[in-house]
């Protein structure tokens, strides 16, 4: 191992810490301490390069491998999602993709003064080969719409955040009707993408700070459940049955609790920004950006005319890459007099879900062992 590629592992280690003292803090802020996700290298057989993240944050990177490079974990792995065995095992292709987690760090560290400003996208571009040589037709071809940048300042000419939060407030029913709106049970269908992936029925139990979600897919129940503290996902064919999340993934599942009950919205991030308004679909949208409680970033889409948040944008990071997640909210109808939406499309880096609900029940008195961690997943 070289020096530097021991520079690295000292840096994923030193943010491992940084959050462990991040979870201290919230210890000394009220009562137990939320369930300490485990380390990469303690489920995974063959950990080398990416030691001291959490599991869910481990996993994340290879959905920033995938997208960076244009591939399916199949491209380098001898996968199976059953058999998770199988992806310890070396080839040349996974080898080089640590050579090259290891060269990276070193270019941050060397000529960036450790920002993390080269990832494996900024070479790759979603291929395996990252090309060497202008290409003439796109210098002079229409450039594809894209995310300009995942982080951004105030803008100089945009509103404040808090008047775009408080036409939101007042475009899904006004700040009263909100805060009256305490609890709601949800049900309606999830499917995934590709032909393969039915339509699966789902229940969502929210209140204000808790969230639970359940997907009933025929291998089980896949369960997601933020306790207003620790985060969980129980799901069947992942390499832990009750998988407690990581800091910042806690952050966003506390995120969308407080986007459920948004009386509160404008307490559910810190160091709000206003970018520039730009479109979705035809539609001009307000840019508003904060910052989760363990240093995530959150970017919520207003439309401009009707106030109401069409997309939610998560980036958490890690030692390869920020993961991103988005969901695209529509179809908002009202719920005791509370605009919510009945439908969304979640869309990660290895995969999307399109939710539709069919019924949603307000302030219904639920059970507190919904939010409780999740059981394993049985059929
Ligand atoms: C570009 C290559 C690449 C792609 C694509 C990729 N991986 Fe990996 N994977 C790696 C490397 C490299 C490691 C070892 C990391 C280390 O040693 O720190 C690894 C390790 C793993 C491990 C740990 C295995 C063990 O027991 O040690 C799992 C599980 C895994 N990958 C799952 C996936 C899944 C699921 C996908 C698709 C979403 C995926 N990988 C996509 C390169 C890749
Ligand atoms: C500074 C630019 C740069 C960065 C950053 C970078 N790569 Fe690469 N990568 C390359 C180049 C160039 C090649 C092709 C090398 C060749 O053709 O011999 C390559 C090749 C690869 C290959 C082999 C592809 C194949 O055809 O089998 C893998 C796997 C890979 N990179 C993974 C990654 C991963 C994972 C990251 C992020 C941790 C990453 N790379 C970051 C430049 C980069």
């Amino acid at each position: 191992m070289t020096g530097s590629s021991r520079r690295s592992i000292v840096g994923v280690a030193v943010s491992a810490v940084v959050w462990l003292s991040a979870v201290v803090v919230t210890v000394g802020q009220g009562g137990a301490a939320p369930a300490a996700p485990p380390m990469a290298e303690q489920i995974f057989k063959n950990v080398q390069v990416l030691k001291g993240i959490p599991v869910n944050e481990f996993m994340g990177t290879m959905g920033v491998f995938s997208a960076a490079l244009g591939m399916s974990c199949e491209d380098c792995h001898d996968a199976g999602d059953e058999n998770w065995a199988v992806y310890a095992k070396d080839n040349p292709r996974k080898q080089m993709a640590r050579v090259m987690i290891t060269m990276m760090a070193t270019i941050n560290k060397t000529h960036f003064r450790g920002r993390q400003v080269v990832t494996c996208y900024t070479c790759h571009r979603g291929s395996a080969r990252p090309r060497a040589t202008a290409d003439l037709a796109e210098l002079y071809g229409t450039p594809p719409f894209g995310d300009p940048n995942a982080v951004f300042e105030q803008a100089v000419n945009a509103p404040k955040a808090d008047e775009i939060l408080d036409k939101y407030i007042q475009a899904v029913g006004g700040a009263q009707r909100v805060a009256a709106l305490k609890s709601y049970v949800a049900k309606g269908m999830s499917s995934g993408y590709g032909p393969e992936n039915e339509p699966r029925p789902l229940e969502i139990y929210s209140r204000e700070g808790q969230r639970t979600t359940v997907v009933k897919t025929t291998a089980g129940d896949a369960t997601t459940t933020y306790d207003g503290r620790s985060g969980w996902i129980a799901a069947p064919f992942r390499p832990v049955d009750v998988l407690a999340l990581s800091p910042q993934e806690v952050d966003g599942l506390k995120l969308e609790a407080d986007l459920a009950h948004p009386a509160g919205i404008k307490q559910a991030l810190t160091n709000w920004r206003v970018g520039l308004a730009t479109l979705i679909e035809d539609r001009e949208v307000q840019v508003v950006q904060g910052t989760t409680a363990r240093g995530g970033t959150a970017t919520l889409y207003f439309d401009s005319e009707t106030g109401l948040l069409v997309r939610h944008v998560r980036y958490n990071d890690s030692p390869v890459g920020r993961i991103s997640r988005q969901t695209d909210y529509s179809d908002y109808r009202e719920v005791a007099g509370v605009r919510i939406p009945f439908k969304w499309t979640d869309t990660w880096l290895d995969g999307r879900d399109v939710v539709e609900l069919s019924e949603v029940q307000p302030n219904v008195t639920i059970d507190a062992a919904r939010f409780n961690r999740p059981a394993p997943p049985k059929k």
